[in-house]
């Protein structure tokens, strides 16, 4: 049975006061939680020292939004894997659309960050979904072909075996439309084919794979029972307290 993960993205929101107010309320709000799924918050980086005291003692995980594939060093702006372990961070999401269409990311790119994130113990939570365009002119399953391959380049399965994959349709974040649970499981279903024909069945189905894009209160469970959805990578719903709360509550249901 694959552990649900419930993963907030808080993108670039929250200064350190609102980081410390959300997540006063998330452990008051998750006091009774017996950690039957996997929750983890990913604030910007600035909030990451603070969010770091802040969990301690509950049952939240902490991740980062991004990070430099480059260890320490001259790369003025950037963030090293190893930093971001240093601060309390166990996860890391990578290839982010929006990194992809703002900062010109590429699966090769992503490739080099997950090596390094694995390289020091992070959990890269690998981001991977067609635009609207790609999905009009039918060529989905291409599209994620092409994304595993590329992002998975050169990866044992026992490195496979550590990541995390989130499938987000980039017409379905931020955009309020998510993908059926039918549309979304289907691709979820591809993309363990593909870890199978790369790997093995065992691996393929053992790995976690997230849904993203526009997971909601009233979409959350309908969405987590599908037979291949193992959690979600949730944006705009994770900035509020009682809106996270219940997709966790979602998740603990299904997982029952
Ligand atoms: P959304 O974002 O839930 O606001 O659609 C999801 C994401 O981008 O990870």
């Amino acid at each position: 049975m694959r552990r649900k993960i419930i993963a907030g993205n808080w993108k670039m929101n929250k200064d350190i006061h609102e980081t410390a107010t959300l997540i006063a309320e998330l452990t008051e709000r998750m006091k009774d939680f017996r950690n039957e799924v996997d929750v983890i918050i990913c604030p910007p980086f600035t909030s990451l020292v603070l969010a770091n005291a802040l969990i301690k003692g509950s049952s939240i995980k902490m991740g980062a939004q991004n990070m430099s594939q480059y260890d320490d060093g001259a790369y003025t702006g950037e963030i090293s894997a190893r930093m971001l372990l240093t601060i309390g961070c166990e996860y890391v999401i990578l290839g982010h659309s929006e990194r992809r269409q703002y900062f010109k990311e590429t699966d090769e790119l992503i490739n080099q960050k997950i090596k390094k994130a694995l390289s020091v113990g992070l959990t890269p939570i690998v981001c991977i979904g067609e635009t609207l365009e790609e999905r009009e002119s039918g060529i989905t399953d291409k599209i994620i072909t092409t994304q595993i391959k590329g992002v998975l380049k050169e990866l044992t399965s026992s490195e496979v075996e550590k990541l995390v994959i989130a499938y987000e349709p980039v017409w379905a974040i931020g955009t309020g439309k998510n993908a059926t649970p039918e549309q979304a499981n289907q691709v979820h279903k591809l993309i363990r084919k593909l870890i199978g024909q790369m790997y093995s069945w065992n691996l393929a189905e053992k790995t976690v794979i997230q849904y993203g894009g526009s997971m909601n209160a009233q979409n959350a469970s309908s969405l987590l029972s599908q037979s291949d959805i193992d959690g979600g990578l949730i944006g705009g719903a994770s900035l509020k307290s009682e809106a996270f709360m219940a997709i966790i509550q979602a998740a603990v249901e299904v997982a029952k």
